[in-house]
């Protein structure tokens, strides 16, 4: 079998002519007179390639398209235009659509579209399957936030992966924010999706490991050169590049990485040619980068590329209820995970959710609400294994918060025992890695170690 068509149209004649060419090669077909009622075959017809005409009684076909993308943005959408006017086409393009086809229908020409839309789609199935996995998200749905601050980023977020050719993004947030998981969401609900996301983190390499890092080197380029090799913004071709911690870049690389972005063209560590490149750049910071940029630590021009689409996520502190919804959120992901049946959250934990300031963002929250499951017993998560500090500015409606506990809690081993005592040091100590080992009683090198070991 081929696949299985959606077709979307209230001209009847046509859209039956059409469903019985498809039958006869070797497709499955099926018509929907309205964009309500295509939306409502997804779930159950899940089609290969879905074919709308523009002009649709209701929900019209632009519409239609945006609706399909956020259900599921691999599926490709045909849309079909009778107007001769290009540009409602060229918009559905940009919003995503796969392809458009002028009415009247040529119907090979429709065939081989749908032939191209689902080999298309197959692949991209295949990789949204192994990338979802791995991140654990289906695009946009796997953000959390209802708060309005989350809704426009969000918004912003849907608009940036719906077009195809943007200028680099800066994304922007405190640690934990959810930088990165906005960065893969673009990535994933984008055109993009099926090629490759790449994440370099740029505090990671000295500058000269650096360039050969992101621009690949070639042979006999170093000592150590004994193959030429490609880059990562070579190894990026077709899709996206993040990266991450672009403060971090040191000067000597800026110049470089500026002529990269700007140009859309690489040059390997010891090449001569430079290679064009398609690629789409996101950059992600929690530095104050235009004022590192006014005292020259970061260049200007570089910062001003970058930041011409600035996605600012806010801090957890100011999403008001999204603490709750988050927390419920993480509080099934772990009590799945630890096969724990924690099911909701007792309501005096509610307040001092909404009190803590989580100076680590939604980061902090996580591990917060995973410790918590471990700890606690019976399907409420009470307060006690919590033990935040809420500063007394904003605990006057709390009491003290709870001591921490002095023994190995049932259900934890050893070492989620010891990386959740550090966790509590650390946070007690408002990151001060010398007070948290003194408090901890180890040495300060131990205390690095052990925040290596469980990647903290
Ligand atoms: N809105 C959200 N909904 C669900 N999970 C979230 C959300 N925001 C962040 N997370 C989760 O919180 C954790 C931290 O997010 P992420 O790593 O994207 O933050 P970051 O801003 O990149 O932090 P850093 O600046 O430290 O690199 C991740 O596990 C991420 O999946
Ligand atoms: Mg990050």
């Amino acid at each position: 079998m081929n696949g299985t068509v959606l077709i979307v149209d209230d001209e009847r004649t046509l859209a039956r002519a059409v469903k019985a060419f498809l039958l006869e090669s070797g497709y499955e077909a099926e018509i929907a007179p309205d964009a309500e009622q295509a939306l409502g075959l997804l779930e159950t017809l899940r089609p290969d390639v879905v074919f709308s005409d523009v002009r649709l009684p209701g929900m019209d076909g632009i519409e239609l398209l945006r609706r399909i993308r956020e259900f599921d943005p691999s599926i490709p959408v045909v849309i079909m235009t009778a107007y001769g006017t290009i540009e409602g086409a060229v918009e559905a393009v940009k919003l995503g659509a796969f392809d458009y086809l002028k009415k009247p229908v040529d119907l090979e020409e429709l065939k081989l579209l749908a032939d191209r839309a689902r080999e298309h789609f197959q692949l991209r199935q295949e990789l949204s399957y192994y990338r979802r996995r791995a991140a654990g998200d289906v695009p946009f749905a796997g953000v959390v936030g209802e708060s309005p601050s989350m809704r426009a980023v969000l918004d912003q977020a849907r608009q940036i992966a719906a077009l195809d050719e943007t200028p680099p993004v800066l994304i922007i947030g405190e640690t934990g924010t959810g930088k990165g998981l906005v960065a893969r969401t673009i990535h994933g609900g984008s055109r993009r999706a099926s090629k490759p996301f790449i994440e370099v983190n740029c505090t990671a390499l000295p500058a000269t490991l650096m360039e050969a890092e992101l621009f690949g080197h070639e042979r006999g380029a170093f000592t150590d050169a004994k193959e030429s090799r490609m880059g990562l913004f070579e190894a990026a071709e077709g899709g996206f590049l993040l990266l991450d911690e672009v403060g971090d870049v040191e000067l000597s690389l800026q110049g470089k990485l500026l002529k990269a972005v700007e140009d859309r063209t690489v040059r390997r560590v010891g090449g001569i040619r430079d290679r064009k490149i398609d690629v789409r750049i996101l950059a992600a910071t929690n530095r104050d980068l235009e004022r590192e940029s006014q005292r020259e630590r970061f260049r200007r021009d570089l910062y001003f590329r970058l930041a011409v689409i600035l996605l600012r996520l806010p801090p957890l502190r100011e999403r008001g209820q999204d603490v709750l919804t988050l927390a419920q959120h993480f509080l099934q992901r772990f009590s799945a995970k630890y096969a724990k049946p924690v099911e909701r959250i007792d309501p005096r934990s509610h307040e001092l959710l909404l009190a803590y300031p989580w100076p680590g963002n939604v980061r902090e929250l996580s591990h917060v609400i995973e410790r918590a499951v471990l700890w606690s017993r019976g399907p409420t998560l009470q307060i006690e294994p919590l033990s935040l500090e809420v500063p007394p500015d904003n605990s006057a409606a709390l009491d003290d918060s709870a001591q921490p506990a002095s023994s190995r809690p049932a259900g934890m081993d050893l070492e989620q025992w010891e990386r959740s005592l550090i966790e509590q040091a650390l946070r007690e100590a408002d990151g001060n890695q010398t007070r948290a080992a003194q408090h901890l009683g180890i040495s300060r090198d131990t205390l690095r170690y052990r925040l290596k070991k469980y990647g903290l």
